[in-house]
């Protein structure tokens, strides 16, 4: 393990220690595990992660060195419900980074970051909280960069950044994410201003206009994406034309033929 203490970032407090690994089982796990004693704003990254975890229990596929793989800590004063927001907060920081690299990347609502129709990378967020307060947050965010093979059941929904014809290096994108994460997050902490993040997540929607199935205990529905509202939900028509908010919680959603 190193300890980096400056990067030389231009943020105040996100990133200013950064715990650096060979290999970890998962960068959020890890972080969790210290959550209570290391100060807000650290940042685990590793090169490899041996179990690293996505969103609905799956698991996040982490070679070594062909991704980010990377986890912040983050302890703010708000109450439960407004800490499902940070997701999109860090996904348009995402999808911000990308733009400003020249790669065109999209939002799949609420955690996937596409890439010419094909997923490139994930935000898994995660609480430990006390009755109704929270402890603190560990966002997670995981990247193909360099990655030329995938799995059989996998191949044909994930990419990589370089497969697809860009080649950046991992540290330029993880500079570029902890600063547009840091201003948007303050904005979001201190202003409750959720403008920019919500206009990124509009603009750069893989889904907005799409049908898609939208998958929740079990059942299976397939609808018309028409919005993001300014809670960050995902505003549906379903076939009755009746129009509805989904919540980020436990759903998942697929493209009407395919992954997107
Ligand atoms: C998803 O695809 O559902 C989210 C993927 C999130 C992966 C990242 S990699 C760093 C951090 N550690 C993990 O175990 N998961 C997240």
């Amino acid at each position: 393990m190193k300890i980096i203490e400056d990067i030389n970032l231009e943020t105040k407090f996100i990133g200013k220690k950064i715990i650096y690994l060979e290999t970890v089982g998962s960068t959020n796990t890890y972080l969790k595990e210290i959550g209570n004693i290391e100060k807000d704003g650290t940042v685990v990254i590793s090169e490899e992660q041996t179990k690293g975890r996505g969103r609905l229990g799956r698991s996040f596929k982490s070679n070594s060195g062909e991704g980010i793989y990377m986890s912040i800590l983050l302890k703010p004063n708000i109450s439960l419900e407004k800490a499902s927001f940070i997701t999109l907060i860090v996904g348009a920081s995402i999808i911000k980074t990308f733009d400003k690299l020249g790669v065109k990347s999209l939002m799949k609502w609420p955690n996937d970051i596409i890439l010419n129709n094909k997923k490139i990378g994930g935000v898994l967020t995660e609480l430990s909280c006390e009755k109704d307060s929270i402890n603190y947050i560990v966002t997670g965010i995981g990247i193909n960069v360099k990655t030329l093979d995938f799995d059989d059941e996998i191949k044909d929904k994930a990419t990589s950044i370089y497969k697809e014809g860009y080649d950046i290096s991992r540290i330029d994108i993880i500079r570029e994410i902890l600063v547009n994460f840091e201003r948007l997050y303050n904005l979001y902490i201190e202003n409750d201003d959720k403008e920019d993040t919500l206009r990124i997540c509009r603009q750069f929607s893989a889904i907005i206009n799409k049908k898609v199935y939208v998958t929740k205990n079990n059942n299976k529905e397939l609808v018309t994406c028409i919005d993001i509202n300014n809670n960050g939900d995902l505003v549906v028509k379903d076939s009755y034309q009746k129009v509805k908010n989904i919540v980020s919680g436990e759903v998942s959603i697929r493209g009407e033929n395919g992954y997107i």
